[in-house]
């Protein structure tokens, strides 16, 4: 075993190697006809400047590795990681033109070893009309009148179920992955929380552990068991698809995502069963580790700014007061939650769980007097613009006021400086979902709980953003301060 493993690696060098010269002589063909490429370095053969790249993301620093090559090579550069050069951009602009060129000029780009574990037919990688087509339809089932309709009571149940058995100590990043897998396993197929949703989320979570050790580790032992444990979560949901389909066969029909996808005609003759685990299977992936990474480092943010949290607990104290302290959470009561949606932004933007997003030229493109060659790689990257002191001031400390009103960042910019969802056609169809969830979330927690850190947890950035220990904290009970009690007490 070992030696073969010694063989593929040995065989993968040798491939490297001649790519990269290749690599080095059509570039030089490249700059002969007169087009030139991003300014950058292809650092060593073969590893180009991965190795820089990693280590680089060990340090408490959210972006290293692009702050440096901005400052020597301006916004958009080159360079070769993971195996292949790569064009990087931290311009709004250009991140806007390639977000936007979608289909026209860029597709996007998964690396294989992603793309096993979410599946061929999943909506990250399908493309053109069939992407349009399902990517509106996810739409439809997260958009906000889905939400106040029909989702924003489950998201209240659920997330008040959770937080009932707390007490002591708590991991609050497992805590907040209980609720997004719940609540999708809800949106997608009716399910409430049982025994067998509490077996398919242990299988589960083997598949996105699969997601981390990837792309550098395709022979761990973690990376095996994650496609074991997809085998298993896609049997499972198989079984489910087969159970509906022949319900609606019978005229029976739930209104959820699989609803919609049975109904779908597909190309022509409906999907097939394994289409539709596909597809379920990356909207699980998709909603459920961003949003619970979301609502722990928003409790973390607040944690370390403590004005901040106070001004929060005042908000949905006043909330409280209006609904009694049992009463289930309003569309009206999330619409008038002004601060709140200052600390949702002003996490999204210091957070940025999606740091950026792959694409892969299809065609040569012209940007800014650069030329980047068909079928590379380039990486349009969110986190380098939001965490930029030229659009947000001060822009590596949290603080929500800045986006009060008149105040808001980059509104006096024509283009959009602030795009945690990315944009054009490929944009976050959960970019209102998880708003909602993170928004709900926040009230009950501040209005139950008050906690303190259980110990120092510390931001990371590679190879995703998340705090090393799984945020601990304890908490304790609040005494809901109605303002009758305060009448009587006078
Ligand atoms: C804080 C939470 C979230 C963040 C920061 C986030 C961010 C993003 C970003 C940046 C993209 C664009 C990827 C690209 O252009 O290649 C994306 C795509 C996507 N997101 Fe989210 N997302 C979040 C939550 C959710 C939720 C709750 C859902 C569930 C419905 C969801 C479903 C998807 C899907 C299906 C795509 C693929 C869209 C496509 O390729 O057409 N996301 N997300
Ligand atoms: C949301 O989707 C539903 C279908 O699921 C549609 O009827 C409705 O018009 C959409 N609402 C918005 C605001 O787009
Ligand atoms: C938060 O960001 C969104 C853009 O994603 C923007 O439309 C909204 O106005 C911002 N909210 C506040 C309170 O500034």
């Amino acid at each position: 075993m070992g030696s073969i493993i010694f063989l593929y690696t040995l065989f993968s060098l040798l491939i490297s190697f001649i790519s990269f010269f290749l690599l080095r002589t059509t570039t030089a063909h490249f700059r002969r006809r007169h087009r030139r490429l991003p300014p950058g370095n292809f650092g060593l053969p073969f590893v180009g400047e991965t190795l820089q790249l990693i280590s680089a993301y060990k340090t408490e620093n959210p972006e290293p590795f692009i702050d440096d090559r901005v400052s020597k090579f301006g916004t958009l550069f080159t360079t070769h990681v993971f195996g292949e050069p790569t064009v990087f951009s931290a311009d709004p602009e250009l991140n806007r033109f390639i977000l936007q060129n979608e289909g026209k000029l860029f597709v996007s780009s998964y690396p294989g070893s992603i793309s096993n574990l979410l599946g061929r037919h999943s909506l990250l990688l399908m493309r053109g009309s069939l992407h349009k087509r399902m990517h509106s339809l996810t739409m439809s089932f997260a958009n906000s009148s889905i939400i106040k309709d029909h989702l924003l009571v489950d998201i209240d149940r659920l997330v008040r179920l959770i937080m009932e058995s707390w007490t002591g100590r708590v991991l609050l990043l497992d805590e907040a992955k209980k609720i997004t897998f719940h609540l999708t396993v809800k949106q997608l197929m009716s399910f409430d929380p049982c025994e067998w949703t509490q077996k398919l989320m242990k299988e589960y979570m083997l598949v996105i552990e699969g997601f981390f050790s990837v792309p550098l580790r395709i022979f761990s032992p973690t990376y095996r068991r994650a496609i074991q444990a997809r085998t298993k979560v896609a049997e499972a949901l198989s079984l489910v698809v087969r159970e509906r389909r022949s319900e609606s066969e019978r005229g029976e029909r739930k209104n959820d995502m699989l609803g919609a996808l049975l109904d779908e005609d597909g190309n022509g003759g409906g999907f097939s069963d394994e289409e539709i685990v596909d597809f379920l299977l990356a909207l699980l992936v998709a909603g459920y580790d961003t949003t619970s990474t979301i609502m722990t480092l928003a409790v973390k943010f607040l944690t370390e700014t403590p004005l901040a949290l106070s001004h929060l607990k005042e908000e949905h104290d006043a909330i409280r007061a209006r609904r009694g302290e049992t009463e289930a959470l309003m569309w009206e009561d999330y619409k008038s939650m002004p601060f709140t949606q200052c600390v949702v932004n002003e996490t999204l933007r210091m957070a940025n769980i999606i740091s950026g997003v792959f694409r892969r030229t299809i065609a040569d493109v012209n940007m800014k007097g650069y030329t980047i060659p068909k079928g590379w790689k380039v990486f349009a990257s969110l986190r380098a613009v939001h965490l930029n002191q030229d659009y947000f001031k001060d822009a590596r400390s949290f603080n929500p006021w800045r986006w009060q009103m008149n105040n808001t960042p980059g509104a006096t910019s024509s283009v959009n400086v602030f795009t945690p969802f990315g944009g054009g056609p490929r944009r976050c169809p959960g970019y209102e979902l998880a708003r909602v969830e993170l928004s709900v979330f926040l009230h009950h927690i501040v209005t139950r709980f008050s906690w303190v850190a259980a110990e120092q947890d510390k931001l990371v950035y590679f190879p995703t953003t998340r705090t090393q220990k799984r945020y601990p904290i304890i908490v304790q009970r609040r005494a809901l301060s109605r303002p009758c009690k305060r009448l009587e007490a006078k």
